[in-house]
């Protein structure tokens, strides 16, 4: 079997990180029947710096062609101290998730027992804390009107039905997987769009009697995921909210190196580490790789090479236990290891 994946690196420490992904996908062409075969293409900062666009249109055509996209974080210091700069990386972040459908961004939050010392939160709160969030990509805030006034600046949110509906199917599926939980976070004692997203969860849920649902307010979900994390299960919400619970529930995990999340819809899918690019790391190989590892698992688990996921999920797993790593996870000075050795010896227990 083959498959066509388009690789998306660039910005910041990925000169590191992209050969751990290499490797890994090197081992699981090694050890199970499949070809990957990798395309590299341009985006963010260097691609503006070439071709003035942050997102070249034969990037985009090469990605809508693709079984799978990898991707590297997008930032750069040039741009996020420029407010007023005309061309941004981000825009061509937006640009692929709006043309490429991909509406469902699925981020998971998963404690490694090995590691619960190292999150932000009590030990005892975030043990067993393992949920997974369906954040609506391609709507809302982010993508509507944006008008600018002398004296005032104006964003428009909109809904429509279709976009709240297809989301929320998909977590409650998902739901159905799982422990059969649901929570749905929205702001409907004050948004409009809110109380229609409110509405249709209700409405769906009706086809999902089983699945508990739960609604809460955005500012009482970023409390209540302090509070009690583990018994979270499934969480669904719009664009702009989870965008913003998503760096609360990084520190969870104990560090934003760990997750990765998945940008899905029937066509295509893209795969990506929710840390950002750290410039301010590049060329020193302490980056931990983790996320992106996990980002291919999740990659394959998309493909439906259930098999391969579980054994890069596995791998990782084992290698987190034995107190290995980059500074931020390992156990003590001598486990401390440069980024090239934990992409060995994932690679090594795959
Ligand atoms: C994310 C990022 C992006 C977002 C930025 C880079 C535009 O923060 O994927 O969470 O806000 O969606
Ligand atoms: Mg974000």
């Amino acid at each position: 079997m083959e498959k066509n994946i388009v690789v998306i690196p660039w910005d910041g420490i990925w000169v590191e990180v992209i050969n751990e992904w290499v490797k890994i996908l090197k081992k699981i062409e090694k050890k199970f029947d499949i070809k990957f075969n990798l395309e590299y293409k341009l985006m963010w900062a260097c691609a503006i710096d070439e071709t003035w666009e942050p997102l070249p249109d034969d990037t985009l055509e090469s990605a809508r062609k693709s079984d799978a996209i990898l991707f590297w974080a997008v930032g750069h210091p040039r741009f996020d101290n420029d407010p007023n700069a005309k061309v941004r990386p981000e825009q061509g972040l937006l640009k692929i998730r709006k043309e490429l459908w991909l509406f469902a961004n699925i981020r998971p939050v998963k404690i490694f027992d090995k590691l619960a010392y190292r999150s932000a939160i009590k030990e005892n709160i975030v043990a067993w804390t393992d949920f997974i969030v369906f954040r609506e990509l391609t709507g809302g805030i982010y993508f509507w009107e944006k008008i600018r006034k002398k004296d005032k600046a104006i964003d428009i949110c909109e809904y429509s039905i279709y976009e709240i509906d297809r989301i929320v199917e998909m977590a409650f599926k998902q739901a159905m997987k799982r422990e059969k939980k649901l929570i749905s976070v929205d702001k409907a004692n004050v948004l409009e769009t809110s109380r229609l997203w409110r509405e249709r969860v209700s409405e769906i849920a009706k086809k999902y009697p089983e699945v508990e649902v739960e609604h809460l307010f955005v500012d009482n979900a970023a409390m209540q995921m302090i509070i009690r994390p583990s018994e979270f299960d499934v969480i669904v919400t719009e664009n702009m909210f989870w965008d913003i619970l998503t760096d609360e529930a990084s520190q969870i995990s104990g560090s934003i190196w760990l997750l990765a999340s998945a940008s899905v819809w029937k066509q295509t899918g893209l795969f990506e580490p929710i840390h950002g690019s750290a410039p301010d790391i590049a060329w020193k190989n302490i980056a931990n790789p983790i996320a992106t590892i996990l980002s291919v698992a999740m990659m394959l688990d998309y493909l439906d090479l259930k098999q391969e996921a579980k054994a890069v999920e596995k791998a990782v797993e084992e290698f987190i236990n034995s107190g290995y790593g980059t500074a931020d996870i390992a156990e003590n000075k001598e486990k401390t290891l440069w980024t090239k050795e934990v992409g060995d010896r994932i690679g090594e227990l795959i």
